[in-house]
């Protein structure tokens, strides 16, 4: 059994259909990415996954459960948790209340000192800027509070949109490295990025969306590999 798996999956805003037909899944433990350019569709499959966005067809389940129909705050109690992209932090609140507003189910909040304990085992620059504005934070530790805020939650599953961008690339090794110890920590992680290099040095599997349709998928071997991919995505 899969920890996510969508099957057939057709979602849009409105009248306008953005995603086709999608089928993928995500292993327990791993990293698994979606790479696709602009437009492509890649934050609306994470805000559908996430309830944000309703599926007009087909279906997902998450541990062994349906949960297409369900509402966004019931998908995070299951364990789904979703960091949009810039990390969806409010600048005017201080790190470590943006870190407790991570934390607003009533069981997590009775572990919120454990959840805080790791998050600032693993980003330590969250713990010394705890009091300050999150505004006022750099792109880099935005991005490592959004993932933090996401921890808070406990999440058996993260979707991380985009966490490379606007990044400066020593920055963006940084937040890949953070990512890699968050999957340790027994989250498995779903990781959309324009960023293809980095994704398939991450991921070990990855899907390739274009034009809202998942048109080649495969181990991130075989796709550094394939001729479309380096063409397309890798300039190679
Ligand atoms: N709220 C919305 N209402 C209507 N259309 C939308 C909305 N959000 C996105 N779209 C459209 O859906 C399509 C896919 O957008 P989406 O944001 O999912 O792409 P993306 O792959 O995440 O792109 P990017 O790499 O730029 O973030 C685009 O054509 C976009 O214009
Ligand atoms: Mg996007």
């Amino acid at each position: 059994m899969y920890l996510l798996s969508a099957d057939g999956l057709s979602c849009g805003y409105g009248h306008s259909q953005v995603l086709w037909d999608i089928s993928f899944h995500v292993e327990e433990g791993g990293i698994v990415g979606i790479i696709g350019s602009n437009g492509a569709g890649k934050t609306t499959l994470l805000r559908t996954l996430s309830g944000l966005v309703p599926a007009q067809s087909g279906k997902i389940e998450f541990s062994g459960e349906r949960i297409e129909h369900l509402s966004p705050h019931k998908i995070v109690e299951r364990g789904l948790s979703q960091i949009p992209e810039g990390g969806g932090i409010f600048p005017y609140m201080t790190v470590l209340e943006n870190l407790k507003l991570g934390a607003f189910l009533p069981w997590n909040w009775k572990r919120i000192s454990q959840s805080l304990d790791l998050v600032f085992e693993l980003f330590s620059t969250l713990e010394d800027r705890k009091n300050q504005m999150a505004g006022t934070l750099s792109g880099g530790e935005r991005q490592m509070l959004g993932i933090g805020k996401g921890l808070m939650s406990s999440p058996k599953l993260l979707l991380i949109d985009e966490p490379s961008s606007g990044l400066a690339p020593k920055l963006v090794l940084r937040v890949f490295d953070n990512i890699k110890e968050i999957q340790k920590h027994n989250v498995t992680i779903l990781l959309v990025e324009q960023n293809v290099q980095y994704c398939l040095n991450m991921a070990s599997r990855a899907y390739v969306l274009e034009n809202g349709r998942i048109v080649l998928e495969g181990t991130s071997e075989e796709l550094i590999g394939h001729e479309h991919v380096r063409k397309a995505y890798l300039g190679i």
